[in-house]
């Protein structure tokens, strides 16, 4: 596992888009895994900036989020769907048809899920996958007592993650589909992005603890090509 501590959100962002060039560069075929959050936007930013510099090509990228919520219209600006058209899909020449994103509105969740993998595998599987963190240590959607080996499966939400994104009212809206802790595992590469101080403990016991379901993010440690973008708030306690 590689640590990159770095100033400042700006620069985590720089250094993570970086990375994503490089994979593009290298392959401009390249299969992404995109993560969602207030921690990647300035990542795709400064994606687009490389884009309107003529820097890099996404014509023939092909890109997976990692999950979505269940029921919640696409529409609805909370959904991933419109997240990513807002950050980066509609910023950038990714191809329509080359991103996916998990149907939270499939009739049969389990079903789309098998064939969100199967779509992967079809890919030739994830060459670069691009994360945070939620300060519980989950991951995509994994959250704690995920099993290490898990698949793409619908999931509840922690009390925590869903009381950040919804309101009480909102009853239901505590499901999520999601890539599991094997998928985002067998990618070739991945990067964690962690910022600011409400990262730093759960960054500490990624590194630390043991490797626990109970804190999915410590998994990461056992893949063969990691790298933890961090700047200097999250890194505080390490
Ligand atoms: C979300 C996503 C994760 C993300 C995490 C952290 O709910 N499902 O993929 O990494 O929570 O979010 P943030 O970057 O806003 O702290």
């Amino acid at each position: 596992m590689e640590i990159f501590e770095v100033e400042d959100y700006d620069r985590m962002s720089r250094r993570a888009a970086r990375s994503v060039a490089r994979q593009i560069l290298y392959n401009h075929n390249s299969v992404l895994g995109l993560p969602t959050g207030n921690t990647p936007t300035g990542m795709y930013e400064e994606l687009e900036l490389l884009y309107r510099q003529g820097l890099i090509d996404f014509s023939s990228v092909t890109a997976f989020n990692l999950d979505e919520y269940y029921r919640l219209p696409p529409e609805d600006e909370r959904s991933f769907y419109s997240y990513m058209e807002e950050y980066f899909y509609d910023r950038v020449n990714v191809r329509d048809e080359n991103c996916h994103i998990p149907d939270g509105n499939a009739e049969d969740p389990k079903r789309e899920c098998k064939d969100y993998e199967r779509k992967i595998k079809d890919a030739g599987g994830i060459d670069l996958m691009v994360l945070g963190i939620g300060v519980n240590g989950h991951i995509a959607f994994n959250e704690p007592g995920s099993p290490l080996g898990s698949p793409a499966r619908m999931v509840e939400l922690a009390e925590g993650t869903k009381s950040r994104n919804f309101s009480e009212e909102e009853e239901g809206l505590n499901r999520a589909l999601t890539l599991g802790i094997r998928n985002i595992m067998q990618s070739e590469e991945i990067i964690l992005l962690a910022s600011g101080e409400r990262k730093a403990e759960i960054i500490e016991k990624t590194l630390n603890e043991e490797i626990t379901p109970e804190i999915p993010s410590t998994v990461l440690r056992l893949h063969p090509r990691v790298s933890l973008i961090l700047d200097r708030e999250a890194a505080e306690l390490i």
